[in-house]
Order: C-alpha cells, then structure tokens, then sequence
C-alpha cells in the first residue's frame, strides 16, 4: 500500500496537474482549498477564496470554469447538486437536477410495439431535460454567496476567450471516446474537433467564443437571461429543428429545490449527504450502517471477509435504491427506513459470515435506466470552515453530443437517467422502477453524492463527491471507510482501488489491484463471481484539520485529487 506524501504549501499551491501522474501528494492550504477534476476551474476556486470570497462563491466559479474547460462533463446545459455546510453547522442541500419537459411521457424512448429504440435517449434533442444549473447556481448565489454575479462567471469568459489546451488523461479522452456521434452535430463539431471531423491533438488549444457571449448573457441577467431569454429562445429552436420536445414553457416553469440533506452517523460522525431526487446519500447511509455492525479494521483491507461485508452491504442497499427511490415530487422515498440502523441489523442478520447472498433471492424490480457514467464533483473548504460538495453532470461524457446553435451549450441527455421501459434490464445491469418512469416536470433518480462527514465535536471533518454513476455511491462510502476505519491519509484514502456491487448484474466489479489472487479464489469459494474493470469515478476529497480524520486538528487543510483524474488538481491557499 503505497503512503502519501504531504506536501505543506503555506501561498497557493498546486498539485497533480501532470497526466498520468501516477504517485501525487495531498496538498495542504492554510486558509482554504479547492478540489477539481480540471487544475484551470481549482485555480480560479482557489483565487476566489483568495479574494475573500467563500465557499459558495468558490463553487459557483468552479462549476462555471468547468462548463469551459471540462466541456463534457461541467455545464451549464446540465444539472446536479450542492452540499452545504456552514462553519456554524447548519447544512443546506440544493436540488438542481434536470426536469423532464410538459411533453414527455413514459413511452417515450418505445417503438410502437414498445421496444425501447436503442440510442434515443443518449444522443440529441429528445434526450435532453430541462438544465438546472444556472438556477441552482443562482439559488446558492443569492442565499449563500457574498459576490456579484458577474465575479463569478468572469473567470470561465476569460477561459472561454483565451481557450485551454486539451491534455491526454482529460477531455481529450473523452472527445475520443465519444468522436462519432460529436462528429454528427454541425455545432459541437465545430467546437471540439480539427476540421469539424477528426480528434484534435494533445495540446490543441480550444476556444470557444458561442460559450463566452453565453456566460455574459448569465453574468449580466442570471436566470432571466438562461430562462426567459434568448438563450432559452435559441435552444428551444434548435429543439424545434432536431425533433427535439423542449419549449419555452419548460424553461420558464423550471425551478431548484432546497431540500434537507439526508443525514446518518458512523462509529460517531455524521454524514451529511445528498437527498432525492439522489439515490446518493439515503443508499450511502444504508450501505454504512450495514458495516458499522462489523469491525472492519480488525478484518483487514480489502480481505475476504471485509470485501464479503461490502459487497453484502450493496448489494442490499442497491435492492432497496432501485426498487423504491425516485423523484419526491412525485414518490413517497423510504429514507426512514433504508437509514433505520434496527433495520441495518435486521439486513447483517441474514448475511451469512462465509457464502454470497444471491441478489435474486432479494426480489425483483420493474423497470430500467441506463445511467451515464460520466459526471464531474469538485469540493471546497473557505477559511471560515463552511464546507461545499458539488456533484453535477450532463449525464454521459458531452452529453447528448448537441450544441444548439450559436449557444456553445453542450445539452445533458439527463432524460436517459429514466427508465425507459419496465422490466427491461439496462446496458449496465442497473435496474430501477416504475417509480422511476418518465413523467412531465419529473426529475430522473440520480446517483450523485455531493457528502460531507461532520466529527463527533460538530466540526467538518470531510467533504467529498465522486463520479461514475452508481459507483458514485459506492466509490463515497469506501473513501469514507478507508478514512474512517482504515485511517489512511486522504490521497491513499482516495488513490486506493475499490470494489462496486449493485445488486445486478450479481458480481463484484473491482478495480485491477484491488486485491490478490488469494483473496479472490477465496470469495469464488463463497459462491461471488468477479469482474475486473476500471470502477470508474474520481472521488475528489478534502480532509479538514489534519492528513487523516482523528479527533485534534492540525489546523490545516488537506486536499486529494483522485489518481482517476489525470488533469485534476487539489489547489490549497
Ligand atoms: N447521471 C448520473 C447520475 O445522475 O447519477
């Protein structure tokens, strides 16, 4: 198990902004620290912080510059979530999810024999929910933050204007990955690929001027000017030519939620974490509670038995996710009891010490959703101790590849998060309900966990996300656990490798390296089968008071980019 190495930076510093940089250093800050999947929107984070903004208006600016310079993931033609906690413990969750537009139904994504039209969801207009994010930034602007609007948006113009080089390890990969059907939208061809077809070379400088008259329109009129104005008119009409179902009225109706966060202890701490339309926090609590009944530093990481509890502990949790979460809006969620710790004892009971639960035996759920796997989180602690988690996303990697005319507006293809037919299993095995079909004004049941962990003597102790769809859930809890229970430092914490179980398809995924051939024939003798892949999912992290979570502070903050982020940064002040 390889250490961390802390590096003390007393002005500004930066970290793991190299690709591929395979040993980096948590960074610690004296005053704040910003941590992204994009060492250009952490800089403009940190110098917020710098300027005596805090830890809202830090996040807003983050989330701007990565709508610039992590175009497929951060957004404004998204949506997604923020976890506040303020120095004086008062915690805030805000809900600014996309909501499915008047004109959509649950058959939307079927043929007429109802069969679900492969690709519809995933790529253009009709894939698209209405955006949140400019109005959950505005929600947390005008309640939380202390700058002006324009402060905030600024930095990303600039970035838009000047451009920022493409890098391997970041968006490049990602334009790679998704080339064909980028190639097929005119706009967002001509944005992102050399000569409006090929993939444009490492270090090819991206511009995008379409997104920088965007963010003067937002900076100058906020929602009015996304909602009720002409960037609205000009998506709706690049809707209107493609197909596409989203009008006006979907914009004007669209507003953000401040919700409670859903909250649970572990051995002590509590756990501040994202509610529905999340599956995140309630599934997280659920999967925690599960092991708190086990004492896992005594079972060792990531040995038979302690991946035996997690995966039990999943697989559990992700029966009860996708069988009975979705949109409050619009379905009763049973929080209460999926963060009940007499149930969690009632689910150990029935957890054989040697021999897998087969997931059929748990039940069976109607319904499906192919969740994307590609969002972007970023944390951030200001001097004052208020703690920000953000996790936000156009759902797949640049969403549903369209960029409506003249906008430079990558649109999400959030509509794909819903079920698209009853029954039907998902292209990755993720099952979810009825209580997940597509419904107007609806939000789709999402993963994103934007968490903080709070210590027994009420101070911040970590604030974390990730990415990855339903490994979002599972990638937080391990980083929560290897603090927790394993007392790594936060950049081992976050670097180690993580196993992911979500009731279906029955297997444990794991990264490579999670753990040794030994321990693996051990678990296929209590009847696990085994999936080697990548867990996806940067879990962007940040320890307050100390390397490693422990009851006296150091008075320091400790940042971790996730190793999954090549281009990520921790950037401390
Ligand atoms: N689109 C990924 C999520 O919401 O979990």
């Amino acid at each position: 198990m390889r250490k961390s190495v802390v590096a003390s930076l007393l002005v500004l510093g930066l970290a793991a902004a190299g690709a591929g940089m395979a040993e980096q250093a948590a960074v610690s800050g004296e005053h704040g620290m910003v941590v992204s999947v994009q060492y250009l929107a952490s800089q403009v984070g940190a110098d917020v912080l710098k300027k005596g903004g805090n830890a809202v208006d830090a996040a807003i600016a983050v989330g701007y510059a990565l709508a610039v310079v992590h175009p497929a993931a951060g957004n404004v033609g998204g949506g997604g979530f923020m976890t506040i906690r303020f120095a004086d413990g008062r915690t805030k969750f805000l809900d600014f999810r996309e909501r499915a537009p008047q004109l959509a139904t649950p058959t939307l994504f079927q043929d007429k024999d109802g069969n679900v039209i492969p690709g519809l969801s995933e790529v253009g207009y009709l894939a698209a929910g209405i955006p949140g994010t400019v109005a959950g930034f505005e929600l947390a602007r005008e309640k939380y933050g202390t700058f002006p609007r324009a402060a905030l948006v600024n930095p990303a113009i600039e970035l838009a204007e000047k451009g920022f080089p493409l890098k391997e390890g970041g968006d490049l990969d990602f334009i790679k990955e998704v080339l064909k059907d980028l190639a097929k939208d005119p706009e967002a061809a001509r944005i992102f690929l050399t000569d409006g077809k090929n993939v444009p070379k490492a270090g090819t400088i991206i511009k995008q001027p379409d997104l920088a008259k965007t963010l003067k329109i937002i900076a100058a009129q906020g929602n009015e000017g996304f909602y009720k104005g002409p960037i609205a008119d000009a998506i709706v009409a690049a809707s209107d030519a493609h197909h596409g179902i989203l009008k006006k009225a979907d914009f004007e109706r669209y507003v953000p939620h401040e919700r409670e966060p859903v909250t649970c202890t572990y051995r002590g701490y509590t756990v501040v974490t994202a509610a529905p339309p999340s599956s995140g926090g309630t599934t997280i609590c659920e999967l925690l509670n599960i092991v708190e009944g086990y004492d896992l530093g005594k079972l060792g990481f990531h040995t038979a038995a302690s991946i035996h509890v997690l995966a039990e502990a999943m697989r559990h949790a992700f029966y009860d996710r996708n069988s009975s979460m979705g949109d409050p809006d619009f379905v009763q969620n049973p929080i209460a009891h999926m963060t009940d710790k007499t149930y969690a004892k009632e689910i150990r009971a029935g957890i054989a010490e040697d021999k897998a639960t087969p997931s059929a035996s748990l039940g069976s759920v109607a319904g499906a959703a192919r969740e994307g796997q590609h969002t972007t989180d970023y944390v951030v602690v200001d001097k004052d101790g208020t703690a920000v988690s953000v996790v936000y996303t156009l759902n797949d990697w640049f969403g549903s590849k369209v960029v409506a005319t003249g906008t430079g507006i990558v649109l999400n293809n959030e509509m794909d998060d819903f079920s698209a037919k009853p029954g039907v299993p998902d292209a990755v095995g993720l099952v979810t309900g009825e209580n997940n079909q597509i419904l107007p004004n609806k939000a789709p049941l999402s993963s994103m966990s934007p968490t903080i962990l709070v210590r027994p003597d009420g101070k911040t102790a970590v604030v974390v996300g990730s990415f990855g769809s339903g490994t979002i859930i599972t990638s937080v809890a391990q980083v929560l656990i290897n603090l927790v229970d394993y007392h790594m430092g936060v950049q081992e914490a976050v670097d180690q490798p993580r196993i992911h179980q979500q009731w279906l398809p029955d297997v444990i995924a794991y990264d490579k390296g999670a753990f040794s051939e030994q321990v693996a024939r051990q678990l296929e003798a209590m009847g696990y089968k085994l999936s080697e892949g990548t867990i996806a999912g940067a879990s962007e992290t940040i320890v307050v008071g100390g390397d490693k979570v422990s009851a006296k502070s150091d008075g320091k903050i400790y940042g971790a980019n996730d190793r999954r982020s090549p281009v990520g940064a921790a950037v401390g002040w």
